[in-house]
């Protein structure tokens, strides 16, 4: 095939400050996907696009074309309306767990096709398959048909779904260039809007177990998102959320589902709870259903009705026992006083290291390796009481753990946790 453009052109005028022309942006993503532009030449423009930016227009344009590398799946023949939710990532964020359930329980369809944890951030795949049988892997007839049956499917996205930026993806991991809003927002919603949902709430972090740490630049991630799905006829609006401390008080996997059964049952975390709700919230606003009453439906066991539906219909037990580790070690406060700070990276790098997560994409995880936490910012802790519990398969991972928890938290001993004053979870809301 005689190709009409050159890679080395598009580069080039990237690399330059400029925007690509339409025409060669389009042809440049689908000569990548059929390997005619090579990994170097794709990696020296994601560098290009990760320095100079792109104008919103090319951002749209860039998405659209890995739309277009793919399939594009509709659930327009479902009986329901469907919303998907979309968090950024963060340490200890188990929301789609209970919120799926929960917002299928008002007879929305909840398709979340998910992915599997990198680095410090989980994978809520990974979290689920500590239940014994969970299988992630569904045809799309059984997605399908879990959709119109139970609402809810958590599942893994299936390799149509833009191939472009499965490759794309692979390769900002190992050149430096994950961080950067086009590319961000372009492979974020690629997926989504190929995913073929009504509607969607992006929860976007910032603070530092975030991708993106500042607030600022996550504010412009999230309106560049809300603005690539409202153009595409999905209904779309994010919130932003604080992630500079961990979500809740287990970071790990079987840990996470554990506290997530917690909130089904109309316990847990605070935190956990409110963003819960929150979400769930948003999500049935835009599914046509703005008095719902969510709180109830966590309260009086419908949303774990849904929960253990949707578990069973994937293979899972439901009731069965979730993995336990061989091991653990406990950290206690140094001294008496309110814990003013705990960090969420340090905490997601520490439960990494134990295991919870994966290095590099063919790793396996240990369900069982994870964090406890004893307390939260805001509380008080007395000296040689337990602050965390970590749990690990081998007890060698301890001492890298503790190495990256150093420094993670701050103890104030004249502070009184009365005048504690707790930074709101959720910042601000972007709206179209
Ligand atoms: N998640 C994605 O799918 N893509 C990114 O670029 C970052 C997070």
């Amino acid at each position: 095939m005689l190709e009409p453009f050159d890679a080395v052109d598009v580069i080039r005028a990237k690399r330059d400050g400029g925007a690509v022309p339409e025409a060669e942006l389009r042809w440049f993503v689908d000569a990548y996907t059929r390997g005619y532009v090579s990994d170097p030449q794709m990696a020296s423009f994601a560098m290009a696009v990760f320095l100079n930016g792109m104008a919103r227009e090319e951002i749209r344009i860039l998405t659209d074309a890995m739309i277009a590398s793919g399939e594009r799946m509709s659930f327009g023949a479902l009986s329901k309306v469907t919303v998907d939710k979309h968090s950024t990532g963060g340490v200890g964020d188990k929301i789609t767990l209970p919120l799926a359930p929960l917002v299928a329980s008002f007879g929305v369809a909840v398709p979340q096709l998910s992915g599997r944890g990198l680095g410090h951030t989980g994978g809520t795949l990974d979290k689920l398959e500590s239940i014994p049988g969970w299988r992630a892997a569904l045809t799309n007839e059984e997605l399908f048909a879990q959709l119109e049956e139970v609402g809810a499917v958590i599942c893994a996205a299936g390799s149509g779904l833009a191939p472009a930026d499965k490759k794309l993806y692979a390769l900002r991991d190992v050149t430096g260039t994950v961080n950067s809003i086009p590319l961000i927002a372009s492979s974020i919603m690629s997926k989504k809007i190929a995913e073929g949902t009504d509607s969607l709430v992006l929860d976007v972090k910032f603070g530092s177990g975030a991708f993106m740490q500042d607030y600022a630049l996550a504010r412009e991630l999230a309106e560049t998102m809300v603005a690539l799905g409202v153009d595409s006829g999905v209904r779309t609006t994010a919130l932003l959320t604080d992630m500079n401390t961990p979500l809740g008080r287990a970071i790990g996997n079987a840990n996470e589902v554990r506290e997530s059964v917690e909130v089904l049952a109309g316990g847990g975390p605070a935190d956990v709870r409110e963003l819960t709700v929150t979400l769930a919230r948003e999500m049935l606003t835009l599914a046509g259903q703005p008095d719902a009453d969510v709180d109830a439906a966590l309260d009086d066991g419908r949303a774990m009705d849904t929960w253990e539906r949707m578990i069973r219909a994937q293979g899972g037990d439901p009731a069965a026992a979730l993995p336990t580790a061989r091991e653990t070690h406990t950290i206690v406060a140094p001294t008496t006083g309110v814990l003013t700070r705990l960090d969420a990276l340090a905490v997601g790098v520490a439960a990494w290291r134990l295991g919870a997560g994966r290095a590099r994409a063919d790793d396996a995880v240990v369900f069982a390796a994870g964090i406890d936490l004893h307390a939260k910012p805001g509380d008080l802790v007395v000296a040689g009481r337990p602050l965390m519990t970590l749990s690990a398969d081998d007890a060698g991972r301890f001492a890298r753990a503790i190495e990256a928890l150093e420094g993670a938290w701050s103890i104030d001993s004249d502070a009184d946790p009365k005048n504690f004053a707790q930074a709101p979870l959720v910042r601000d809301r972007i709206t179209a």
